[in-house]
């Protein structure tokens, strides 16, 4: 008898379609997801690293002003023609680079932003009945191996859901949500429940779920029967707490930093890390901000003759 193969992911799911109005009013006519992070926007970051666990199929859920997400990763003939031209080989290549030639890209519209659980459901018909990855790319993560190809590692073994955790001080559990499990290996927990933005003293732990999710197909039967909340919403955490009285859900602690970069602070100190490290700015740009802190503090240091004017 043939053993049965365990199931890979394929493809992944970014939902995109959300309003952004903590960024208002860049977000008004062009994507939070563009947002660049020095040279390259959230999205590019989210669509490498679903690449980099082996993904090759990407399905984005696009809204009303979005269109510049799909130019992004389309072929552009005018430019690549005049770098071509002018012999500028490598921003060719990172042009280029930005789709490889075996990743495919697919688009859906969700035309009103009823939440992001009704986000995923319309990538339905695209994803089919295979398990798929989910990536919030307002959730920008830095690690030493990327945090879906650690994920997609646990579901090798796993076969089953599984969704990133990260550990927040007990104040911020109403912003998240927050799950409770118990250790079945260093870094894995056997879900057993999952809350939306519980308040700090109600919250069964302070494990909160980041924008990166393993799901298995079962999610669109729960999104599909589930009643809406307020504004019409459909929760996707409701929907995995649906899943989990069915079937196993995991939690995974991932390795890695992550930056919420749907918040401006979050934001701010994505960019101010990434150019730290990045090859052509981090030396004058570590300087500059060495500097700009000396100089802060000694402004803060020196009493300042504009606090003795009445
Ligand atoms: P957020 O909660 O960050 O919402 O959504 P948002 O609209 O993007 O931003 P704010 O809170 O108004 O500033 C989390 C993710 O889910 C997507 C968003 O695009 C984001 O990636 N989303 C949310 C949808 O695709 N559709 C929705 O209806 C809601």
């Amino acid at each position: 008898m043939h053993k049965k193969l365990p199931r890979s992911i394929t493809k992944a799911v970014f939902p995109i379609a959300g309003l952004g109005t903590r960024f208002l009013p860049v977000t008004k006519a062009s994507p939070k997801e563009m947002l660049p992070i020095v040279d390259k926007p959230l999205i590019q970051y989210a669509v490498e690293e679903a690449y980099a666990a082996g993904i090759r199929q990407m399905i984005f859920v696009t809204g009303r002003t979005k269109r510049a997400i799909e130019d992004h990763f389309d072929t552009a003939y005018e430019l690549e023609s005049v770098l071509e031209y002018s012999h500028k080989q490598q921003l060719l290549e990172s042009v280029r680079n930005i789709t490889p030639d075996d990743m495919h890209c697919m688009y859906v519209r969700q035309n009103r932003a009823l939440g992001l659980g009704h986000a995923i459901l319309c990538a339905e018909k695209l994803v089919g009945n295979s398990d798929f990855a989910v990536i919030l790319a307002d959730d920008f993560m830095v690690a030493e191996q990327p945090v879906m190809a650690q994920m997609v590692e646990q579901y090798h073994q796993l076969q089953k859901s599984i969704i990133a955790v990260q550990d927040v001080p007990r104040s911020q559990t109403n912003l998240y949500g927050i799950v409770s499990g118990s250790e079945v290996k260093p870094g894995l927990f056997g879900m057993s429940s999952i809350v939306e933005k519980p308040s700090p003293n109600e919250a069964p732990s302070t494990m909160a779920v980041v924008g990166r999710y393993i799901l298995t197909s079962a999610i669109f039967d729960e999104l599909k029967n589930q009643q809406p909340g307020i504004g019409g919403e459909i929760q996707l955490t409701d929907g995995i707490a649906n899943l989990l009285r069915k079937e196993q859900v995991f939690s995974y602690h991932f390795s890695g930093t992550r930056y919420d970069c749907g918040s401006k602070i979050g934001y701010l100190k994505a960019v101010v890390d990434v150019a730290c490290n990045h090859p052509e700015v981090s030396e004058p740009f570590s300087r500059w901000l060495e500097n700009k802190a000396q100089s802060t503090h000694t402004q803060a240091t020196k009493p300042n003759p504009a606090n003795y004017i009445a």
